[in-house]
């Protein structure tokens, strides 16, 4: 299969690229900002029109600046939704399979239980919005043929995430106050990708037309950021106390909701799929990162 992946230099697309490394099974293009750049409708149709025939586009670009999209709307927009919807138009053209990754904060976070896929959304800030445009427009674009994967939290040894600052200010200083009322699933972009890998590995993934759906995938178990911190201390040894502290106490340009942890049975019994817990799989990413 000829399988392009967009956002090579995002946290997920370094970590497809590194699982992709012993992988000679598939033929795979890696693009990032340079080779097609996603807020300009010229450049996509461009980069098409140039291309050869792909069986799969893996979409890992987004424009993931939560606080700044709030005064960055147009661009948001394009990058999360506009250029999603010409995806999704080269996508069926090729009779291509489409992998598009949304997010948790599609929701309000108002649930008092795990978020399932048909569970009514209502994102509370302009990331979330433009996210769930491109949702509804891979939706409506292509019938099938099309996986939405949401997922959270999404840390790595790659880039800059929430991990590798807890691990910079565990190091530096001898206490910090983090936020105690979000709650939800941290996610290793490697078990994402390896997840992405899976699906794509079916057969039937390529040979037979499905309908296009939602699939929610995190690591398995909820937790708060300030415990999230704890347990990095924990596991690195580093003496910095943390105190817990409200949303309001932290006020940021982007509201953000209060709990998005995300059901993973649909995509678990679907694609027989294995997920770690949070906690082994951070244990992992330390590991990579030390
Ligand atoms: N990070 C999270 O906590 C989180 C949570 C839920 C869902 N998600 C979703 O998961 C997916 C992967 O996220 P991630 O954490 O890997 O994000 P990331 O590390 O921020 O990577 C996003 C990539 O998109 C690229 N990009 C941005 N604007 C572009 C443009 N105009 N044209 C082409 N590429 C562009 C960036 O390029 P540059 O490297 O050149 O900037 C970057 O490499 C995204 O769909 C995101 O919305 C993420």
């Amino acid at each position: 299969m000829n399988i392009l992946v967009t956002g090579k230099n995002g946290q997920l697309g370094r970590s497809i690229q590194k699982i992709i490394l012993n992988y000679d099974l598939h033929e795979f293009t890696l693009t990032g900002r340079e080779e097609l750049d996603l807020s300009s409708s010229e450049s996509i149709s461009k980069y098409f029109d140039d291309s050869p025939h792909f069986d799969v586009i893996i979409n890992c670009a987004a424009y993931t600046a939560v606080d700044r999209a709030e005064d960055e709307l147009e661009l948001a927009d394009k990058i999360n939704h506009q250029a999603v919807k010409q995806l999704a138009r080269f996508a069926n053209s090729l009779n291509a399979r489409l992998i598009h990754i949304s997010t948790d904060y599609v929701f309000d976070g108002k649930n008092e239980s795990l978020y399932l896929e048909s569970d009514k959304t209502n994102p509370i800030n302009i990331y979330g919005k433009s996210k769930l445009l491109g949702e509804n427009a891979v939706l409506e674009t292509m019938s099938n043929n099309a996986l939405l994967l949401r997922t959270s939290w999404v840390y790595s040894e790659f880039g800059h995430n929430f991990v590798k600052t807890m691990l910079r200010l565990g190091n530096e200083k001898n206490e910090i106050s983090v936020v105690s009322d979000q709650i939800g699933s941290p996610t290793y972009a490697s078990d994402l990708a390896k997840a992405i890998l899976h699906i794509i590995s079916n057969d039937n993934f390529i040979k037979q037309s499905f309908q296009s759906e939602v699939f929610h995938f995190s690591n398995i178990g909820e937790t708060s950021w300030s415990d999230f911190a704890k347990e990095i201390f924990k596991l690195e040894h580093l003496n910095c106390k943390v105190t817990p502290i409200s949303s309001e106490q932290y006020p940021t340009l982007a509201i953000r909701p209060k709990n998005t942890t995300l059901s993973k049975e649909k995509i678990t019994k679907h694609f027989k799929l294995q997920i770690p817990s949070w906690k082994k799989s951070l244990k992992e990413c330390l590991n990579e990162i030390i």
